[in-house]
């Protein structure tokens, strides 16, 4: 059973400056919700309710954002408004909340070790929030969907998606052996490709299901593409020595941490979810 999920959110969000220089990219809006709290929503329907943020210098709105507000509770309770604390109620009550500090950014890879005092020897769940995931219709949440496939396997699960050739450099690309049902074993995995380069068109998004040897290898794991310490590489050993599934998940993934993803998000929740009466 996985009970844990890691949100690694020390990056600078460079690409949302001004708007990022004190605000944490992670507590930007999508419509009315920040993009951080859709999230871990998924996390909470996935049934992994042990949330732990790995964060950096600047983030405090984000443990202040699961965290009761006395003033507002207090002045809103009883009244019309109450209505709009309804969803981040319900993520308090369910979720447990722990916080650890990457002091220096050197890549995903390097905030996923600095999250083992916090994950332990589980296998835990990965949620990059600027990744936001919509399921199809009668699916479950992506990682949700997950889930389902570690207990069928029980080992360390990849989301990946097709994108097109000219999008490709911007992913970690997997090669795979094609399995039934969206699944493949993965053979190699290669960080930003060139396009000539890239083994396949099944790029890695922003949710992962890993099992606890992640952290030994991490350990051992040098720099790599842009001197950063990369998930993918460890992932990578992690296949070589066992097996990594990947799996093409059922939904629609927007990327937000860039400004075109964002604006397409916010334009489609607030058609599908917000004027729906789905986004309280
Ligand atoms: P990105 O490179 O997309 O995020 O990292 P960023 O650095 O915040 O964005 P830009 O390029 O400056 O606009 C992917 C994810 O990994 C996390 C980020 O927070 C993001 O969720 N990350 C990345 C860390 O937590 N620590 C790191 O050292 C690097």
């Amino acid at each position: 059973m996985i009970r844990k999920c890691l949100f690694p959110v020390g990056g600078y969000g460079t690409r949302f400056l001004p708007a990022t220089k004190a605000l944490p990219k992670e507590m930007l809006p999508v419509v009315n919700k920040p993009l951080v709290q859709y999230g871990v929503e998924e996390s909470i329907e996935a049934g992994l309710n042990q949330i732990g943020f790995v964060t950096g210098r600047g983030k405090r709105a984000i443990a202040d954002h699961f965290d009761i507000s006395y003033e507002l509770e207090h002045q809103i309770s009883g009244s019309s408004k109450e209505v709009y604390l309804k969803s981040i109620r319900h993520v308090m009550e369910e979720g447990i909340f722990s916080f650890t500090r990457q002091k220096e950014m050197k890549g995903l890879g390097h905030a996923i070790l600095a999250g083992e005092t916090l994950m332990g020897s589980e296998p835990f769940g990965v949620v990059l929030a600027d990744d936001l995931c919509i399921p199809d219709d009668g699916f479950d949440s992506v990682l949700g969907q997950m889930v389902k496939v570690y207990k069928q396997f029980r080992c360390s699960v990849v989301a990946v998606m097709e994108v097109p050739e000219d999008e490709i450099h911007k992913y970690g690309v997997i090669e795979g052996e094609a399995m039934k049902d969206g699944l493949y074993r993965v053979k190699s995995m290669v960080e930003k490709p060139k396009k000539e380069d890239a083994p396949s068109n099944l790029a890695i998004i922003g949710r992962y299901i890993l099992t606890p040897d992640i952290f030994d290898i991490l350990r051992e794991t040098p720099p790599g593409k842009g001197d950063e310490i990369q998930l993918t590489d460890a992932l990578m050993q992690q296949a070589q020595d066992g097996v990594v599934m990947a799996y093409r998940f059922k939904g629609t993934r927007f990327d937000c941490g860039s400004v075109e993803g964002f604006v397409e998000a916010t334009n489609y929740c607030f058609e599908n979810l917000y004027k729906k009466g789905l986004l309280t």
